[in-house]
């Protein structure tokens, strides 16, 4: 990023933090305020979570645990108590403390693992993990770097037969961070083979998992995994953590075909779900006219 005035910063905050502004718009100024970084970037940011849009706060602290900030620790915490926050939001600002990568917020992540929101207490038992495996020695060996740029919540691990990963991903005896580190070795695999093992994982296992699959799904932008992406948007018993994930994962794919599934959820009666198909189909329109800033900040990188 070339240097930006606190001038710029704060008017750039002030589209992120305007309600009147069309939602694309305010999503891409997000992620130019994640991209600019810094403590004034975090500052605009935190403005948003009184919003009363849980797809945009989701999107706050996410952007938030990417940037890798400790500055915005404290604010993250408050997100993950806030039982006024929807539980999407609070799952977000509890991976992002897991992303940040500082120690100091096991005790809660300890707590939080034990919460009666299943989001929650998995999201944070992944992110004590991850902190846990980040004390440990084996973080500086063993993990093979992958093709994707994203702080994930559980690194891949360093085994590379599919038919061994594939084993683990949908084995719901294991714990939830050993399938994590299967299903990030599958993404960095990217064979057909391996991207239709993460697509059977779509079916299985618990909202924070499936919202997962469909996430890397979005990053491997592979058209053979639409169907599998349009039966969880289309499913409206499915979480709407699921269906959102599905939907941003078909604006990154961004063929005719996603943008004509999108338009038909425009109108869907779940805000998470119509909103995360306004936000895809700007995904779409920018994959097929690379006109915008997203190239490695949305699309292969929200959430
Ligand atoms: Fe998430
Ligand atoms: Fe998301």
């Amino acid at each position: 990023m070339p240097n930006i005035g606190e001038k710029e910063i704060i008017a750039i905050g002030n589209v992120l933090n305007d309600q009147s502004r069309p939602l694309k718009e305010r999503f891409r100024a997000l992620f130019t305020l994640k991209n600019i970084g810094g403590k004034l970037a975090i500052e605009q940011i935190c403005k948003s979570f009184k919003d009363n849009s849980a797809l945009l706060k989701h999107e706050l602290a996410y952007c938030l645990g990417q940037m890798q900030d400790s500055s915005a620790i404290p604010i993250l915490i408050d997100v993950l108590k806030d039982n006024t926050q929807e539980p999407m939001v609070r799952h977000e600002a509890g991976e992002a403390l897991g992303a940040i990568g500082d120690v100091s917020v096991i005790p809660l992540l300890q707590e939080y693992s034990k919460y009666p929101i299943p989001e929650i207490a998995e999201t944070c038992e992944l992110a004590l993990n991850r902190l846990k495996w980040l004390q440990s020695n084996d973080h500086a060996k063993n993990v093979p770097k992958g093709p994707y740029i994203s702080i994930d919540p559980a690194p891949p691990t360093d085994i590379f037969d599919i038919n061994i990963l594939k084993k683990t991903l949908l084995d719901e005896n294991k714990s939830l961070f050993d399938r994590y580190r299967a299903m990030f070795a599958l993404r960095n695999l990217q064979t057909l083979e391996s991207i239709l093992a993460l697509s059977e994982g779509l079916k299985t296992g618990s909202a924070l998992f499936k919202h997962e699959i469909a996430f890397v799904l979005g990053q491997l932008q592979e058209e053979i995994t639409i169907p599998y992406l349009q039966a969880s948007l289309e499913d409206t018993q499915e979480n709407e953590m699921v269906r959102h994930e599905c939907a941003e994962a078909l604006g990154a794919i961004a063929t005719s075909d996603c943008f004509q599934i999108l338009n038909q959820y425009l109108e869907d009666s779940n805000q998470v779900v119509r909103e995360s198909c306004i936000i895809a189909l700007d995904m779409c329109e920018y994959e097929n006219s690379l006109e915008f800033q997203y190239a490695n900040t949305l699309v292969k990188n929200n959430k």
